[in-house]
């Protein structure tokens, strides 16, 4: 298992993940991180950089170019495995399963070799100190790349995952995850788990602006980003992906809930 040890970032970070293709929203987050004065080394990526929208190339080309630490998402590593799906451990015949097949074709159809190459050489953790604190970074949870950890779940859940990474990179404050797409703060038994949510796709909430995580010396924060949502539906449907996640950007709403828990459902 590949790891980053960051060691100390002084200054305030940005975490951000589920970039999902969506370039105008990266374009949008490292126009943020620039307009703040923060340097793409305090900005980490939790993965999926390439998902459900219409840019898999370009935004793996943009992020590489900006500069930032990028962890492996489910997404990256079944793209660089030339696996017949994303990796999420959909149901086969589940509404996610059968979108899941038209927008990863069309990743996999405009992905590069070298694109593929730099995927393949991500690291799975990250590790770093700030103000005192010790973060772990994983994309869904220690157990598994493709773990759903959702703010609803139990303290013994997030313990488990924790103690479990704890294993794999040493004593820790707190634990970032992203892979839900859903923004999550949580403490536990005097730690830490933290979710960026995502910035490429809203959180199923009904607002249509997306997620990123700041940590700053004053607090550690979920924030909005803004960004060209109508210029990300109209590349998604000049490139037919038209079969529900393109009317999330403007509806908010996810096209299926069957992956969240039950009492997450709207
Ligand atoms: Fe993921």
């Amino acid at each position: 298992m590949k790891k980053v040890d960051l060691g100390d970032l002084r200054g305030d970070i940005v975490i951000f993940g589920g970039v999902y293709s969506n370039l105008h929203a990266l374009e949008a987050l490292i126009n943020h991180t620039i307009n703040c004065g923060i340097s793409p080394d305090n900005v980490i990526c939790t993965g999926d950089v390439v998902a459900y929208c219409a840019y898999a190339e370009d935004s793996v080309k943009l992020i590489r170019e900006f500069g930032c630490h990028v962890l492996a998402g489910n997404c990256e590593q079944q793209l660089a495995k030339k696996s017949k799906d994303c990796g999420c451990g959909f149901e086969e015949g589940s509404v996610c399963s059968i979108l899941s097949k038209t927008w990863y074709a069309h990743a996999k159809s405009q992905v590069s070799d070298l694109s593929l190459d730099w995927m393949s050489n991500l690291p799975e953790r990250i590790v770093f100190n700030h103000d005192g604190l010790r973060y772990g970074v994983v994309h869904g949870g220690a157990s598994d790349i493709s773990k759903f950890v959702w703010p609803v779940d139990s303290d013994g859940i997030l313990e488990d995952e924790f103690n479990l990474l704890q294993t794999q990179i040493g004593k820790l404050d707190c634990l970032v995850a992203g892979h839900t797409g859903i923004p999550m703060i949580r403490d536990f038994n005097k730690k830490k788990w933290l979710n960026s949510g995502a910035i490429g796709l809203p959180s199923n909430d009904g607002n249509i602006d997306t997620n990123f995580l700041t940590i700053t010396t004053k607090n550690i924060k979920i924030n909005k980003l803004e960004y060209d949502i109508n210029a990300a539906y109209q590349a998604m449907q000049a490139t037919s992906l038209i079969q529900g996640y393109h009317n999330t950007l403007r509806t908010g709403y996810w096209p299926s809930q069957e992956t969240l828990p039950v009492s997450m459902r709207v």
